[in-house]
């Protein structure tokens, strides 16, 4: 059976406060899955997580290995905090950080190197969605990675740019149906995620698509029993 995953992307929010309340809020409900917090929280994430249901993981990382690269942080860096994951190439990264898909694909394999387990994040704007590019995009930004070796046991999360944080999730027709496109170009082993605007109330009818293996949870992952919920709608799919 292939691996279920629910990952929060707690993105630029929270406090110290506000991030040790969810994380003593995760580990009561002794649910599997992994939180990508800011930097600044890993350390917390660390000590609070350790030796529960969880992982925890990082929201972004430098594609080289050291040097002077102000404001970066490395794989190795993440490596000494004991992230387990690390999202690459999300859709605010490309977007407003002008990531392109050469430097996705370079972070990519750096997390890989430092035996950090990669989310790549794929997904196309409504533009391209409605001019029917969607596998063509998607496509494209897997093959970049592809290009420099196998995926190997990383994550990818199907992330319509349309659906992220809009209220406006795709239905689980139209999720499976990508997700069984990217399975063609990966393994059979391959763990696939959705994200979008995934909510207590639609994760279970998301989650039962064939080739949908979990989900990539951004504002829902910072309401503890929003969370919980899903996790458990992820862990009861038939
Ligand atoms: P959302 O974000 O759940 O708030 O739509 C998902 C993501 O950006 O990963």
């Amino acid at each position: 059976m292939r691996a279920r995953l629910v990952a929060g992307n707690w993105k630029m929010h929270g406090s110290r406060d506000s991030s040790r309340a969810l994380l003593d809020a995760i580990v009561a409900a002794d649910v599997a899955c992994a939180v990508c917090v800011p930097f600044p929280y890993l350390a917390q994430a660390s000590e609070r997580l350790r030796g529960t249901r969880a992982a925890w993981g990082a929201q972004t990382l430098s594609e080289h290995a050291s040097g002077a690269y102000t404001g970066e942080v490395s794989a190795a860096m993440l490596r000494e905090f004991g992230c387990r994951y690390v999202l690459v190439g999300h859709s605010e990264r490309r977007q407003l950080f002008g990531e392109s898909d050469a430097q996705v694909a370079a972070k990519f394999s750096a997390a890989c190197e430092a035996g950090i387990t990669p989310i790549l994040c794929v997904g196309e704007t409504l533009q391209e969605r409605e001019a029917g590019r969607t596998q063509e995009v998607v496509a494209r930004q897997l093959e970049a990675v592809l290009r420099r070796g196998a995926i190997g046991e990383a994550v990818v999360a199907y992330e319509p740019v349309w659906a992220i944080g809009t209220g406006r999730t795709a239905t689980p027709a139209q999720a499976q149906e990508v997700h069984a496109f990217l399975r063609e170009h990966l393994t059979a082993d391959t763990c696939i995620l959705y994200g979008g605007s995934v909510k207590p109330d639609n994760a279970a009818a998301i989650f039962a698509g064939a080739d949908v293996d979990g989900g990539l949870i951004g504002g829902a992952s910072l309401i503890a029993q929003d969370f919980i919920a899903i996790c458990r709608a992820a862990e009861h799919k038939g």
